[in-house]
């Protein structure tokens, strides 16, 4: 198969990681006789430094025009001081809207291997931890009006709307269903709807579309008490269905029970089969440059595109047990360091990595 990948190398250390997740596409590639091209696309802070904003719309429309994109991570320390609407996050923000990506999946998934890793305790850890976030990506606060203003009395005031529509909350709550269907088959719908008007709408949605999954077992919880759950018990969820920030806050605690957020791949996909892949995690400036950080999350975002934009089953199961005979072999980067076992740097975890393909 030819498949024409857009490639955003992105800041800091994320371009290190980006440089193993290729080498890893291109043997995979080589072995099963299919042929991926890249197209280079600047976003974030290597957009802002070289067209004074983080996505250009020619930027955007090179990545509407492949059949996935493949993402480091974008955003530093260099560019905290750019105007709000001129952040490396917000090139991420007017990627994932303009090419209506309303579904993210990150999955937190425990390593046996990196056990150790977690900060729970063994006794809770003992029970697994495999579960998915399904995060709905292009509403609520983060894009509903955003508005700073001056009051009378000359103190300032800021506010941010939070919006779903029927329609947005509907489609995303599907993706739940169909992701339990093919796990364990229980679905947690996770809102504030004792507060919240849009998640009172968000469970009267539903609630209406529950009866086509009967197959499937239905459950909604309070945000604030699934964070709580979610250290005090993972192994209870199955797949999680949230709105836009609860899903962004969840899953990096998420990630963090599992073990490690350089593990964690996720993958973001609207109606058709182009995707937008990438780590969970950012662009680690204190490590950039140092051959430190861990490829992983990012080599495991390439194998999600592959099987799920891609339908390259195969080739997506060989990165994976690629990576965890590494792990098996005892290589560890420095984030998933543990006694016995032996610190290698991002470019040996990549070397380690192909030689298992
Ligand atoms: C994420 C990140 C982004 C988000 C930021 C960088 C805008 O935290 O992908 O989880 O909040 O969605
Ligand atoms: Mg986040």
């Amino acid at each position: 198969m030819n498949k024409n990948i857009a490639l955003i190398r992105g800041d800091y250390a994320s371009v290190e990681i980006m440089e193993q997740a290729v080498r890893v596409l291109d043997r995979v590639a080589e072995k099963y006789g299919h042929s991926f091209s890249y197209t280079e696309v600047d976003m974030g802070g290597a957009a802002i430094d070289k067209y004074g904003e983080p996505l250009p719309d020619s930027e955007l429309a090179k990545c509407l025009a492949s059949d996935s994109v493949l993402l480091g991570a974008v955003g530093g320390p260099k560019w905290d001081g750019v105007p709000a609407d001129k952040r490396p996050e917000r090139g991420l923000l007017k990627l994932r809207k303009g090419m209506g990506l309303y579904s993210n999946i990150r999955p937190a998934k425990i390593w046996p291997q990196l056990a150790a890793s977690s900060p729970l305790k063994p006794s809770i850890v003992e029970k697994g931890v495999d579960f998915v976030i399904v995060r709905e990506l292009i509403g609520g606060a983060y894009f509903g009006e955003h508005k700073t203003w001056t009051a009378e009395n000359g103190e300032k005031a800021a506010s941010d709307i939070i919006v779903y529509s029927e329609h947005e909350i509907e489609r995303i709550g599907r993706i739940g269903f169909e992701m339990a269907q093919k796990r364990r088959r229980k679905l947690c719908s996770v809102d504030k709807a004792n507060v919240l008007d849009s998640s009172k709408l968000w469970r009267a949605v539903m609630h209406r579309i529950k009866d086509d999954y009967p197959d499937v077992e239905y459950s909604e919880m309070y945000v604030d008490n699934c964070a709580m759950q979610i250290v005090r018990d993972p192994s209870q969820f199955d797949v999680i269905v949230t709105e836009n920030m609860f899903g962004d806050i969840l899953s990096d605690e998420a990630s963090m029970v599992a073990g490690s957020i350089g593990m964690a791949p996720s993958s973001s996909l609207g109606d058709g089969s182009c995707g937008l892949y990438e780590p969970i995690h950012g662009t680690a400036p204190d490590i950039a440059g140092q051959d430190k950080i861990n490829p992983s999350a990012c080599i495991l975002s390439a194998a999600m595109m592959l099987r799920y934009s891609f339908d390259m089953a195969e080739e997506a199961d060989e990165i994976e047990k690629a990576v965890n005979a590494v792990l098996n072999d005892g290589l560890r980067t420095g984030d998933i360091r543990s006694e016995g076992c032996t610190v290698v740097g991002c470019r040996a975890m990549g070397d380690a990595i192909l030689s298992k393909i």
